[in-house]
């Protein structure tokens, strides 16, 4: 089999600083991001793509920002609201979520951050990270790729991720606000502690981190047990975002609700059932 950290896109990641292609290197920074995704629930990690690629990365989103499509719900980090619960119960209590997103078959497979996702080595490196044996971009071209750019007053809402894990790359932060803010491990599989996360989404920041994440900051999160959000953007400037999925199954493909809900499309290729 060949050597999935052979070629290195030299001109997007910073070898330098995150060795990838050295054997040795490569198994300092592994423990590193192991260690702190058991510690946090997520691993950053700044500078990861240079200056130069983010600067064409970013160039490369505002030119097909036309495309993109907008999202907009008060939602819980449950899902819609539960009327039948008391008013403090976290399963009552929303936030807005309200953003334009860019489908991946909306970006070239040339586009920086295509090449980057596209690369096995970064495949690879996550699988060992998080200790997957089996791991593979996710084959949907809607969803394989893809960009959320949040702008003035828009956010994110505090909400628990359904897959494991995410891995994301910074691309253009707002002037202020847009922090990302989480809560590590707030709830187990055996707990949901709504006590807490009712706390949290009522303004309570213990246990809480905020995160001004910068411009070419590889991040790896597992949102499962972790209750995060974007906080609402202020000023002109729009946070971007490049989002990266993967999955334990080479031939990974969501159903065409999922394309209409998350990107008010329809597909041009078959779909499956997710
Ligand atoms: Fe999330």
């Amino acid at each position: 089999m060949s050597d999935p950290f052979a070629h290195p896109p030299r001109d997007l990641i910073d070898l330098a600083r995150y060795p990838l292609d050295d054997p040795r290197g490569r198994a300092e920074l592994m423990e590193r991001c192991r260690r702190e995704l058991a510690a946090e629930s997520c691993v950053m990690l700044p500078g990861f793509v240079t200056g130069q690629a983010v600067r064409r990365m970013i160039s490369e989103a505002m030119a097909i920002l036309p495309r993109a499509s907008r999202r907009d719900h008060d939602l819980t980090p449950y899902g819609p609201p539960r009327t039948d619960l008391p008013a403090d119960d976290p399963r009552t209590i929303t936030s807005r979520s309200a953003m334009h997103v860019v489908a991946g078959d909306d970006l070239a497979e040339s586009a920086a951050v295509q090449r980057l996702y596209r690369w096995d080595g970064l495949t690879r490196f996550i699988a060992e990270v998080v200790e997957a044996s089996e791991l593979y971009r996710v084959l949907d071209p809607i969803f394989n790729c893809n960009l959320s750019i949040i702008g003035e007053g828009d956010g994110h809402h505090w909400h628990f991720d359904s897959n494991d894990f995410v891995v994301t790359l910074l691309l253009q932060q707002a002037e202020a606000g847009g922090d990302f803010e989480f809560a590590p491990y707030i709830r187990s599989e055996e707990d949901e502690n709504y006590t807490a996360v009712a706390e949290v989404l009522r303004g309570g920041r213990d246990g809480v981190k905020t995160v001004r994440v910068e411009p070419g900051t590889l991040v790896l999160f597992c949102g499962k047990r972790s209750v995060h959000r974007v906080s609402p953007v202020e000023g002109k400037r729009k946070r971007v975002i490049a989002l990266y999925s993967y999955d334990k199954r080479p031939d990974k493909m969501f159903s065409d609700e999922s394309a209409m809900r998350v990107f008010n499309r329809r597909r041009t290729t078959p779909a499956a059932a997710d």
